[in-house]
């Protein structure tokens, strides 16, 4: 007979059923590898009566949070109902009672994740999330564990499923940006409000995490800048195949000497850097370390076995570990200055409609060079069966965001420019 570990799992959807699913699958194997016997004795969900797509026989489901908390027998609890209010208040119960917490919960790790990780330290507890970020994908236990030997001096990634899938949509099938929005509710990975995923919210929560786990501290939201995928369009898939890029949106954390940037937003890379390749679903994080150099994890973000295979593996980590529960290379807060969003730097392309007279092109230029940004090219075409209607696509150099955002706005003024602009940022050195 093995150890038995009682698990009191908050939370019975998508990622809560696919967890009860590979505990019962990886049953036979845990208990010959490690002697331990893992099962899910009780569920608090919001609806008892609403059907589950695991087995619940076994498991006392009920809506009482008091039910897992109060109760002593249980040895590990699963946070897995999003949120931010009630879970804090179950993370800190649990671990205030002396018990380790797993949880998949990227607004909470975002808003709260250094004051539960001490508090988990204070007392002697694990509190682990690996699933808040990437899903299936490994990244925070790389970051923490496998790559302390090294000073991580860029990231960028893809870790937004949704948003991955509506551009892999939109550059290879040629579906529009609703159409491709429609799929990928239908796909089942999109958070219950979407806004979340496609305005990049979602993804800036993520990067507020990877921060944390590269250089300790805490990122509040308005220090981070974040631009989703909503103004996308037909042009810009069709400028980005002309010019051989992927536009992905991307987090992006660089560091320079005293700084670091974090930002988010759609970006066009080199279709030959290995996150171009990253397609539909699945999420990437390539990084660059010190010791290591480049290194890239790819896998599933979201869904249910995915989601869950990461919360399984923290729960028999923390069933494994001989020593200290809580022992974890802590993670000392590096002293950055975050670059404040207006400030950040990139190369730009801009797109502007106009009408295609002749002196357009000067005044434009004009004003770009009065904002100092320096033009590397620009090509007008156009607009097919638009009478005298043109686009002018311009290549600058790197630029500030401020720069960039008051010149679009001042060109946008001019009586021959048609609607607001816009612009995406364009990354080529992403080592
Ligand atoms: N909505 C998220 C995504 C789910 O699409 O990546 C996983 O966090």
């Amino acid at each position: 007979m093995g150890k038995s570990i009682r698990i009191g799992l908050f939370g019975l959807g998508t990622v809560g059923s696919g967890l009860v699913n590979i505990i019962e699958r990886r049953k036979q194997r845990l208990m010959q590898s490690a002697g331990i016997e893992l099962s899910v004795v009780k569920a608090v969900v919001r609806n008892p009566t609403k059907k589950r797509s695991c087995e619940t026989e076994g498991i006392h489901v009920s809506t009482s949070y008091e039910s897992i908390l109060e109760d002593k027998e249980i040895d590990i609890v699963v946070e897995l109902i999003g949120g931010t209010e009630d879970a804090y208040r179950i993370v800190r119960r649990s671990l205030e009672s002396g018990r380790p917490v797993v949880s998949a919960n990227k607004a909470l790790l975002a808003e709260h994740g250094q004051e539960l990780t001490t508090l988990a330290r204070t007392h002697n507890q694990a509190f682990f999330a690996e699933a808040a970020v990437g899903g299936g994908m490994p990244i925070l236990k790389t970051l923490r564990e496998s790559m302390v030997a090294n000073r991580i001096t860029s990231l960028a990634a893809i870790i937004n499923g949704t948003t991955n899938f509506i551009l892999t949509k939109m550059a290879e099938e040629g579906l529009s940006y609703y159409e491709a929005l429609k799929l990928a509710g239908e796909m089942g990975f999109a958070e219950a409000d979407p806004t979340l995923d496609v305005e990049g919210i979602d993804a800036q929560q993520k990067l507020r995490i990877l921060a944390a786990h590269i250089l300790g501290g805490t990122y509040p939201k308005g220090e981070i800048l974040c631009e989703g995928i909503t103004r996308l369009d037909e042009h810009d898939f069709t400028f980005a195949k002309k010019h051989n890029y992927a536009i992905k949106l991307l987090a992006l954390a660089q560091r320079f000497e005293n700084d670091i940037e974090l930002r988010v937003h759609p970006t066009l890379i080199s279709k030959l850097h290995p996150l171009a390749s990253v397609r539909n679903e699945f999420n990437a994080v390539f990084l660059n370390g010190d010791a290591v150099g480049e290194i890239m994890l790819a896998g599933r973000g979201a869904g249910s076995f995915p989601t869950a295979s990461a919360v399984y593996a923290d729960i028999v980590d923390i069933c494994t570990r001989t020593q200290n529960p809580s022992a974890e290379p802590e993670i000392s807060q590096e002293a950055l200055n975050i670059v404040h969003p207006m400030e950040v730097t990139s190369e730009y392309y801009i797109c502007f409609t106009i009408d295609d007279k002749p002196g357009i092109i000067g005044e434009i230029a004009t004003i770009l060079g009065k904002h100092k940004i320096s033009v590397s090219s620009i090509t007008a075409e156009l607009i097919p069966n638009a009478e005298d209607l043109g686009r002018l696509d311009i290549i600058v150099h790197q630029s500030k965001e401020k720069a960039i955002r008051d010149a679009v706005r001042e060109v946008a003024e001019l009586p021959r420019v048609h609607g607001e602009g816009k612009f995406i940022r364009i990354q080529r050195g992403l080592s």
